[in-house]
């Protein structure tokens, strides 16, 4: 959602801010600002818009002197995305600025208290209660004054503050939301995510809930919500560079989804030790896979469709039952869970507010907790009982692709585990389905260089109205996927059915012509699915199947045929998923859209 670089050092602060707040620019955004402080007050420009908008007003930020700011880019939740509304905001006296991210839950009552002692509000957010709130409080002592207001807000935030009366010093504090402070060498950031300050600086502090950071050019210094001095770890980052870059492609959408055979090998490499699947991250967890009652996946969008393939996978496999959640859902709903269960968490990020509160929900109730998630560092890493990173690197597109295809691995290798304890495979298919695995990465690199076919089709479908997806068992998983893919980023209305399902009401929709996509990976359901795409094709509808290599009776009654290679019957949705994902970017780049930002969407969503 928003995002939060901040800068203090020896150069010029703006255009530093600006290069950062574009490296957030997936995250989602409406309008962008900065405060700069210039050796006598702060200035502030903030513009609805795009960021683009900013670096013109400022001449690429040439136009605010100082070594010192914080930037904003604003994705709206309280007011419109106008300029009064965009971060930074002022108290009344203009030597406080403030850029927030998150939501400040007691905002109107603490408005009304702040109103009454005078101050006056130029916006319609919560944050600008914040920056009066500071402005009341402060008697001389910074931290005191954000110790003071962190006790008297509810809601989640992560503040960048400077003050024309710490003329050396950029603070940071968060609860919920994240951030990082990067070391420099005379120099210091923050951030509300890595990429943004990675040019500068792979050295990091994480900050964790309620803690603040005053931060000068050399010296960072870290307190809790006491005003307690606290020692922090400093950190490396590992990236590569370039991975935050777009490294000649047009859209980061699609150099991240040609990244997904060396990101699918990274993230089995740490967990196949010989014939064997190990989890060294598991290995002091206090589960027993041999005796579980059940297992229940919690996520949001791809990463719930990816828990749903789980389902199917770990289901077939272990024979163990598994429910998979909305984390949305799941978190009011009161679980029905107990010590002998054991709760998946899957993110990318690490920082969505559901599913966060559902690892609190599955803790609460006794269950443990392991959480699947990409993001290094990231909140849920330190919320879940334990940690299974997927080594997706960073994932700067919305839509998400190679973070997917990694948590997919992930969860097929919990299959064999779980599968493995409960005695329900034995060395002889392990070791097959281990091999199956490491067969993945240029099965899919062999889907990717088809590409082009994908190109060709798409093309043909911009313009459409409504595309259906079907498929049956875990080729349904998929066209869930495939259907949120389509619309995310072509604003195309997409469906995902399962395909015994349509003719249950759906198939009223299909009319000549209608694009419907058929997944076909699993022998057992093949004919089941073949009678289903002859249902919509008499209705009308031209159907693409895709399905594996050697099915070539499918091109008896479907129109347009991709065949993916021969995996184990567990595994297909990973090669499935690849013409999917390339035919909603080819939709959307063929409309002539942003594909890395759709509209109105975020890449993490850390409001409820
Ligand atoms: C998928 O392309 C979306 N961007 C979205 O559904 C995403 O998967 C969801 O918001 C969950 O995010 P997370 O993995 O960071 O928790």
């Amino acid at each position: 959602m928003c995002g939060i670089v901040g800068y203090i050092g020896k150069r010029q602060a703006a255009p530093i801010l600006l290069d950062g707040l574009s490296k957030l620019e997936y995250r989602g955004y409406d309008s962008a600002g900065m405060a700069v402080y210039d050796g006598e007050k702060i200035n502030i420009e903030k513009t609805p818009g795009r960021l683009k908008v900013l670096e013109e007003t400022t001449h690429g930020g040439e136009l605010m002197p100082g070594m010192i700011g914080i930037g904003h880019t604003r994705w709206a939740t309280h007011g419109t995305p106008s300029r009064e509304n965009a971060h930074p905001h002022f108290n009344s006296s203009h030597t406080i600025a403030v850029v927030h991210n998150g939501i400040i839950e007691n905002y109107i009552k603490l408005k009304e208290t702040m109103a009454k002692r005078g101050y006056k509000f130029v916006s319609e957010t919560d944050t600008e209660v914040l920056a009066h709130m500071l402005d009341y409080y402060y008697k001389g002592d910074p931290i005191e004054t954000i110790v003071k207001v962190m006790h008297r807000v509810e809601g989640s935030y992560a503040l960048g503050i400077i003050f024309t009366d710490c003329p050396d010093e950029v603070f940071a504090v968060r609860k919920d939301s994240p951030l990082v402070i990067g070391k420099g060498d005379g120099e210091n950031f923050i951030a509300s995510d890595v990429p943004a300050i990675l040019k500068y600086t792979r050295e990091v502090y994480y900050i964790q809930n309620e803690e603040i950071a005053r931060i000068g050019t050399g010296d960072i210094k870290f307190y809790n919500i006491d005003a307690e001095p606290i020692e922090k770890e400093l950190c490396s980052i590992e990236w590569d560079m370039n991975a935050a870059e777009k490294g000649g492609y047009e859209f980061f959408m699609m150099k991240e989804m040609m990244e997904q055979p060396k990101v699918i090998r990274d993230t089995y490499t740490p967990h196949i030790k010989g014939d064997n699947v190990v989890f060294d991250e598991l290995k002091d967890a206090d589960i027993d896979f041999s005796s579980l009652a059940s297992v229940h996946i919690v996520a949001c969008g791809s990463a719930y469709h990816a828990g749903f393939t789980g389902k199917y996978v770990i289901e077939k496999m272990a024979r163990v039952p598994v429910y998979v959640d909305l984390a949305s859902e799941f978190r009011y709903r009161d679980p029905i869970l107990s010590s002998d269960d054991v709760v998946i968490l899957i993110s990318q990020s690490g920082e969505t507010a559901d599913t966060k509160a559902a690892i609190e929900e599955a803790k609460k109730k006794g269950a443990k907790t392991i959480a699947i998630v990409n993001a290094k560092g990231s909140s849920m890493t330190r919320e879940a009982d334990y940690t299974i990173y997927t080594e997706a690197g960073p994932e700067i597109s919305v839509a998400t692709t190679k973070a997917y295809s990694a948590q997919l691995i992930i969860l097929y290798l919990l299959a064999i585990k779980i599968s493995d304890a409960r005695g329900v495979i034995d060395a002889e298919e392990r070791k097959q389905l281990i091999s199956d695995i490491t067969r993945l990465p240029e099965q899919v690199e062999m889907v990717l260089n088809n590409k082009e076919r994908i190109q060709k089709f798409a093309n043909r479908y911009i313009a459409a109205k409504d595309i259906f997806f079907i498929g049956r068992g875990i080729d349904y998983a998929i066209a869930v996927e495939g259907a949120l893919k389509l619309k995310e980023i072509s604003y195309i209305h997409a469906e995902a059915y399962a395909a015994g399902e349509l003719k249950h009401g759906t198939i009223s929709l299909i009319e000549d012509n209608t694009l419907v996509n058929a997944v076909l990976t699993q022998e057992d359901l093949y004919d089941k699915t073949i009678s289903n795409i002859r249902e919509v094709k008499s209705r009308g509808a031209f159907v693409m199947a895709i399905t594996n290599v050697g099915h070539s009776k499918i091109e008896e009654v479907a129109d347009y045929v991709v065949y993916i290679p021969e995996t184990n019957r567990y595994f297909t949705n990973t090669l499935a998923i690849i013409p999917l994902q390339l035919f909603g970017y080819f939709v959307s780049a063929g409309k002539g859209y942003d594909v890395d930002h759709p509209r109105n969407l975020a890449k993490s969503v850390t409001v409820e």
